[in-house]
């Protein structure tokens, strides 16, 4: 038996993707937006870029809702497109953004390896999955304060609701529920680790579409 066998696959996950989600949380493009240094723009198209990304986790919801491994994640309460199309909406002052919108590279890269792991393998969905939904559970909260007081977006309105979960009234119970499913995935042996490193992958995915931002933002990864 390999020794993280024993180790709840929730505990696994986190503790191997942790530096990683250190240097995410403090890449230029994120500090410089919320330490206030970045004006609303940066702050725009970030959220049309987590516009692809979560049309990509979307788009395959319905295709894996009955799998085995991905089918119990997919939960509708997290859903985060429709919450962005109105941030983007508010964002754009009502103009129509959607045919002008462009992925950048990394995000395109991003996004297709999203759609590759949905078409071919449900646990490397499960990885993308949690790297972004048990984050925006999270870390997100503290995106949404920052970016209320610097930009003044009514508090968990227009513009932030990509932040707001109104489905979940408990998000910590949320948590705990999601981590026993992440204990409860149906893998073993090396596909928890292929999923782990899935995982690792991601958050490089995002720290990538990071690093392009902030270039476009005129920031430089110090
Ligand atoms: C400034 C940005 C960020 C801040 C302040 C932040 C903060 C946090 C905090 C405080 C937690 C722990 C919450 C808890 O234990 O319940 C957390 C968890 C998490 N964050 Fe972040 N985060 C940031 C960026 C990110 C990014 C960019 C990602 C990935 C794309 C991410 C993914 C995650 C994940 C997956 C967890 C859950 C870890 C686990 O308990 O398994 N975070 N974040």
């Amino acid at each position: 038996m390999s020794p993280t066998a024993t180790v709840p696959f929730s505990t696994l996950i986190r503790e191997a993707s942790q530096r990683q989600h250190t240097e995410a949380e403090n890449s230029s493009f994120m500090s410089d937006m919320l330490g206030g240094r970045l004006g609303v723009a940066a702050y725009r198209a970030y959220t049309e870029q987590l516009w692809f990304v979560y049309r990509a986790l979307e788009g395959a919801a319905d295709r894996l809702a009955g799998d085995p491994v991905a089918g119990p994640f997919l939960r509708p309460e997290l859903f985060r497109t429709a919450a962005l199309e109105r941030d983007l909406d508010h964002l754009h002052d009502g103009a129509d953004w959607r045919a002008a919108l462009r992925p950048l590279a990394a995000t395109e890269t991003y996004a297709a390896r999203v759609m590759e792991v949905a078409r071919d393998w449900p646990g490397g969905y499960v990885a993308h999955h949690y790297t972004r939904y048990l984050g925006d559970l999270s870390g997100g909260q503290v995106i949404r304060g920052t970016a209320e007081r610097t930009w003044g977006f009514a508090r968990k309105g227009d513009g932030v609701r990509f932040y707001v979960f109104e489905e979940i009234a408990n998000p910590a119970a949320f948590k705990r529920e999601y981590r026993e499913l992440l204990d409860a995935l149906p893998v073993e042996g090396p596909e928890r680790l292929r999923i782990v490193d899935e995982c690792q992958r991601a958050f490089s995915l995002n720290t990538a579409v990071f690093h392009a931002l902030g270039e476009a933002a005129g920031t430089q990864d110090r």
